[in-house]
């Protein structure tokens, strides 16, 4: 599915569509809502609240597109064999990592993490607002500790996103905007 775009000039390069709009769309609105309910943690409660169970919503959703959806949407496109892991990770640390056109075997990994500890704040942050869980530290520790270690997945995952657009020249937060990626390899 590769378009070439005729404008007469060499820069204008063969470009393949990737990510459709329900993984785009997903993936700002993660973003937007995830900053919303961070920064609402210690005051606003409604909307913290509202923002958390969006997160829910959102990841609920991405899971069925995960089944569903288009080509490299599936989990099945990406989710790697541990083999494939290995050997990637053993091309990453020699500098000679091959790409991807979907997600690469890594970011696959730290995508599950994402979707699984986002999870794990927003539904211990929803039972935090039961009569079962409302007192309970274990709770109150888990969800502030959830996010924590989520802040810092999230700053590898950006920093990995420029590493691998530098290393194979190509922007990989545009493509997450416009869905296009440069073709060839
Ligand atoms: C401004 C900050 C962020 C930037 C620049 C960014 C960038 C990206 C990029 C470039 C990709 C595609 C990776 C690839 O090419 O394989 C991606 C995927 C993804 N990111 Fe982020 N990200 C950001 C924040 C977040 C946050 C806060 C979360 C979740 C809490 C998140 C979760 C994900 C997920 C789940 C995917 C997979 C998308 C899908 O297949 O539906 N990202 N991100
Ligand atoms: C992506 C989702 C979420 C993020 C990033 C997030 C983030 C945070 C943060 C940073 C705090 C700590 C505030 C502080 O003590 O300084 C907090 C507290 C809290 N959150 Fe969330 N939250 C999320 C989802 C939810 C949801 C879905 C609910 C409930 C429906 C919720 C309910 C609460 C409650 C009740 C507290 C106060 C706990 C306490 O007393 O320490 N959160 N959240």
């Amino acid at each position: 599915m590769t378009d070439t775009l005729q404008r007469g000039s060499a820069r204008w390069e063969d470009r393949v569509k990737v990510w459709d709009p329900v993984v785009r769309v997903f993936h700002w609105s993660l973003v937007t809502v995830f900053a919303v309910a961070y920064f609402t943690g210690d005051e606003a409660e409604t909307v913290h609240e509202w923002a958390g169970y969006a997160a829910l919503a959102l990841i609920a959703l991405r899971l069925v597109w995960g089944v569903i959806g288009t080509r490299h949407a599936r989990f099945t496109d990406f989710v790697p064999r541990p083999t494939e892991l290995k050997n990637y990770a053993r091309q990453v640390l020699r500098g000679r990592e091959r790409r991807y056109m979907g997600h690469n075997p890594a970011a696959a990994i730290m995508i599950l993490f994402l979707l699984l500890a986002t999870t794990v704040i927003g539904v211990s942050g929803w039972l935090l607002t039961t009569d079962w869980g409302w007192s309970s530290e274990l709770l109150e520790d888990l969800h502030e500790g959830a996010v924590n270690i989520t802040l810092l997945a999230i700053a590898l995952h950006v920093g990995a996103a420029i590493y691998e657009s530098i290393h194979h020249r190509e922007n990989l937060i545009r493509s997450m905007f416009t869905g296009y990626k440069r073709a060839g390899k």
